[in-house]
């Protein structure tokens, strides 16, 4: 695993920006795996200004999102569909045909619906590249703690502690979706590259777990650790409580003068 490290929110954006943005030139029919949150938004917009720049199309770019609040149509404000058509997809060439996020509006049948979403990934060449945030509790995507490691796309009841951290946007604890749709570990596990971003001391206990912590469904993004090729860009308030900072700095400069395709 490589643990870049960055001051604040804005670096850990623009490394981020970088990284995708690499990717995307090397591999212009790239498989993008994304994520929702506050967290990406930072590349979001970073990617954007690229694109807007000229010198970044994803007009041969394909994507598939993470996860959906079950039971918000697209349009609601909260939806995931809503927030990734607000802030990227908008605002760049990628196909929407091609742009896909489970759908939070089915309303049975969800087995077999989850069965197409994984089949869809495979049916595109598989994810090139996932990027996620982390929740508090560990979470990536809606995996919440005590979720299979070999889990696969399903219906996922989200925690006390996921509602908790979301509620506030929306409009009361009754609107606030109690499951959601999202990949399992094991589909994100399979995709070629991870890139795992966090930024604040609230994400701190979970980054300590995720990267020196045993590995455990407790903390599902500590899977990651069985992964061959993760990068996590994290700024300084969220890498707080890790403690062999200064061999991951040692171990970037190393990649920067043997391996630096290792970073882009
Ligand atoms: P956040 O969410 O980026 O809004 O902090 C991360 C997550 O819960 O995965």
């Amino acid at each position: 695993m490589l643990v870049v490290l960055k001051k604040d929110y804005e670096e850990v954006s623009r490394e981020a920006a970088r990284f995708v943005a690499g990717a995307v030139r090397s591999k212009p029919d790239i498989v993008l795996g994304l994520a929702t949150g506050s967290t990406p938004l930072g590349l979001y917009n970073e990617l954007v200004a690229l694109h807007r720049a000229g010198s970044l199309d994803f007009s041969r770019a394909s994507s598939f999102n993470l996860d959906e609040y079950l039971g918000l149509a697209d349009a609601h404000p909260q939806s995931f569909h809503h927030f990734m058509q607000e802030n990227f997809f908008s605002k760049v060439n990628l196909p929407r045909e091609r742009a896909h996020i489970p759908d939070g509006t089915i309303t049975g049948d969800y087995d077999n619906y989850c069965a197409r979403y994984e089949r869809s990934i495979k049916a595109a060449g598989g994810i090139d590249l996932q990027i996620l945030g982390i929740g508090r509790n560990g979470h990536i995507g809606f995996n919440e703690p005590t979720s299979s490691l070999a889990s696969r796309t399903r219906l996922k009841a989200l925690s006390r502690e996921t509602v908790e951290d979301n509620r506030h946007v929306f409009s009361g604890e009754s609107e606030m979706p109690k499951c959601a749709i999202t990949m399992g570990i094991g589909t994100i596990l399979e995709s070629r590259r991870v890139l795992l971003l966090a930024s604040g001391r609230s994400k701190a206990a979970a980054i300590a777990k995720a990267i020196e912590g045993p590995i455990s469904s407790s903390v599902s993004a500590s899977a990651l650790q069985m992964h061959p090729d993760v990068t996590f860009i994290i700024d300084e308030e969220a890498a707080y409580s890790l403690t062999q900072r200064d061999y991951y700095r040692h171990v970037l400069e190393m990649t920067q003068l043997f391996t630096p395709e290792r970073l882009s």
